[in-house]
């Protein structure tokens, strides 16, 4: 009956670990990852390339000290180095983004990643974040960050940066997942392919029909 009890318990622990841990962990050293093979079955991550294949190449990624083009509507550029840069990442539950922002309002406009917790550190200039829990409290926590300063916006909810300052910013982020998954709030609601019945949209956000034909146009 001990072991019964004692068996129940493990399976309850490996459960509640499953539940907490991100994805899900490595059962070997390291799976670099090969893109789908011609006789393709799906797998919870990418295939696994030969060990004996490996190379120090596959753990690799160059070129996050370049900064990114922030010529655009929001002002930001998101770098991302996730299993799709580094093919060694692969089943290992981590991943790395840069980002850059326009001076004065460059955005990484409200967005979630669905299956990663995200720690951010500002490497340059001053950036105002924040992130929104969830229902029914909708409750915002938001902070001023400058250099060496570090937040963390938790999986799932839904949070954004917003340079305040004269000079471009620059940030560092890592993600709990090798592919993280972004949800950018704007784009998904008034910019989905195909679009949401309009009707929708308007009762939803409280809005009249006009502005959303207006909106769905620019996204
Ligand atoms: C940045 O992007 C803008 C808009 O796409 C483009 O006109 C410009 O040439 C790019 N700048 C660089 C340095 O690539
Ligand atoms: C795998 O496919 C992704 C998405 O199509 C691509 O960006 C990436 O470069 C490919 N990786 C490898 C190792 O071929």
């Amino acid at each position: 009956m001990k072991g019964v009890n004692s068996l129940v318990l493990t399976f309850f622990l490996l459960a509640l670990a499953s539940t907490l841990a991100s994805d899900p962990s490595s059962l070997q050293d390291f799976c670099v990852a090969l893109n789908g093979t011609k006789h393709s079955v799906f797998v919870n991550g990418k295939f696994c390339k030969d060990p004996k294949l490996v190379t120090a190449d596959d753990f690799f990624f160059s070129g996050l000290n370049k900064a990114g083009n922030t010529s655009n509507a929001v002002g930001s550029k998101v770098t991302p180095v996730n299993v799709d840069q580094i093919p060694g990442l692969n089943t290992l539950g981590i991943s790395l983004v840069r980002i850059d922002y326009a001076p004065y309002g460059g955005l990484n406009p409200p967005h979630t990643h669905p299956r990663a917790t995200e720690v951010l550190v500002v490497t340059k200039g001053k950036l105002y974040v924040g992130f929104v829990t969830s229902n029914p409290d909708n409750r915002l926590f938001t902070k001023v960050l400058k250099k060496g300063d570090v937040f963390v916006f938790p999986v799932g909810l839904i949070h954004f940066q917003f340079n305040v300052g004269e000079t471009a910013a620059v940030a560092f982020a890592g993600l709990s997942s090798q592919n993280p998954g972004v949800i950018t709030i704007a784009n998904a609601v008034f910019g989905s392919n195909s679009p949401i019945n309009p009707d929708v949209l308007a009762k939803a956000f409280k809005l009249d029909k006009k502005v959303v034909d207006y909106l769905q146009t620019q996204f």
